[in-house]
């Protein structure tokens, strides 16, 4: 298998486009009302997307167009390597040449562009010449000029959520004739951290017969350490594990496996067991996985507060272990 994932499964429509449910309606409540506006920001993670949905966009506004005609209509403009004033007056000019179809213009890494180029596009932003859109696409929208910001709606994508990371991921292995174990997509979908792109190189590895490194073992190590309240080990298993993964994402592992163990109390068979000695009958303290549970929703409340995610993480780890 040589075709890229990424682009062999970039949706084409708004249905396809996982974890973006609420924005997506929004944008495309708008383009039926007509009431989407001429400058866009895209503002979210690598890989969640914005450039996908940035198309589909350029799509609707264009349904007469062939696709080869729409390539024509679209112009993808890399801010991170255009980043002076000359090149964005460049693109001014360029789009004031009419040709059929609605233009629209997508800046990738907007919040890259020079104080001068955003100056240079103020206007354009502000009155963008008829059958014109511009859609801002960034990973860090406060990077923005405010006077930038207030000429555009704005449309946040999110990191899509690990569930919905998981699902997308078995469709795609299924089509391409692999059935992954739920505890391998798991740990694609937690790599990811939010990025549908990135978890789809991970998954390429998988179908290419990579050698994939899996933290699970770790994570099994550390909610045996943090169950048993014991503190030195679980923070060197964090530590470990910051190596590789956000705070963040390292909490929320921890959750689903707080979860899971409450799970196999009942019977349920989950990502967790393949961890356990096999045929050992799984009984876990209820109320102490409940607050284990609820330390980690805590602490994912806490990063928010502080920019600080590793106190915040050790800090968590260390009431996880009381
Ligand atoms: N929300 C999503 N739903 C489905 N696939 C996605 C989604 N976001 C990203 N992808 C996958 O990742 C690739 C890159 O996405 P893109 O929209 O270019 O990301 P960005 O947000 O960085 O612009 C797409 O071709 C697609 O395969
Ligand atoms: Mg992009």
């Amino acid at each position: 298998m040589s075709e890229i994932l990424a682009l062999k499964y970039r949706p084409h429509d708004f249905e396809s486009v996982v974890g973006q449910t609420e924005t997506v309606r929004q944008i495309s409540g708008a383009l039926k009302k007509g009431s989407l506006g001429h400058a866009l920001i895209f503002a979210g993670t690598r890989g969640c997307g914005k450039t996908t949905t940035a198309r589909i966009v350029a799509r609707h506004l264009n349904p007469e167009l062939s696709d080869a005609e729409l390539g024509m209509v679209v112009m993808e403009v890399d801010a991170a390597s255009n980043t002076g004033v000359d090149n964005v007056r460049e693109l001014i000019d360029n789009i004031r040449y009419s040709t059929k179809g609605h233009k629209v213009i997508i800046l990738d890494e907007a919040h890259m562009l020079s104080k001068n180029a955003f100056n240079a596009l103020l206007k354009t932003l502000e009155e963008p010449p008829p059958g014109v859109t511009f859609i801002l696409s960034t990973t860090e929208p406060h990077k923005l000029l405010p006077t930038v910001r207030s000429r555009c709606q704005l449309y946040e994508f999110k990191d899509v959520d690990v569930d919905t990371l998981v699902e997308h991921y078995r469709k795609v292995s299924k089509e391409e004739g692999l059935d992954l174990a739920d505890e391998v997509l798991h740990d694609i979908a937690i790599r990811a951290e939010g990025s549908v792109r990135d978890g789809l190189t991970i998954l390429q590895k998988h179908l290419s017969g990579e050698e994939v490194e899996s933290n699970a073992s770790t994570y099994f190590e550390l909610v045996s350490a943090l169950y048993q309240g014991d503190v030195a080990t679980s923070l060197a298993l964090v530590s470990e594990l910051r190596k590789k993964e956000d705070a963040r994402v390292i909490i929320q592992t921890l959750e689903k496996w707080f979860y899971w163990c409450s799970l196999e109390n009942f019977g349920s068979r989950t990502p967790a067991r393949q961890h356990f000695p096999e045929g050992q009958n799984l009984v876990f303290d209820l109320t102490h996985l409940q607050n284990l549970f609820n330390i980690c929703l805590d602490v994912e409340r806490n990063f928010a507060a502080t920019p600080n995610s590793k106190s915040v993480l050790e800090m968590g780890i260390i009431s996880l272990c009381l």
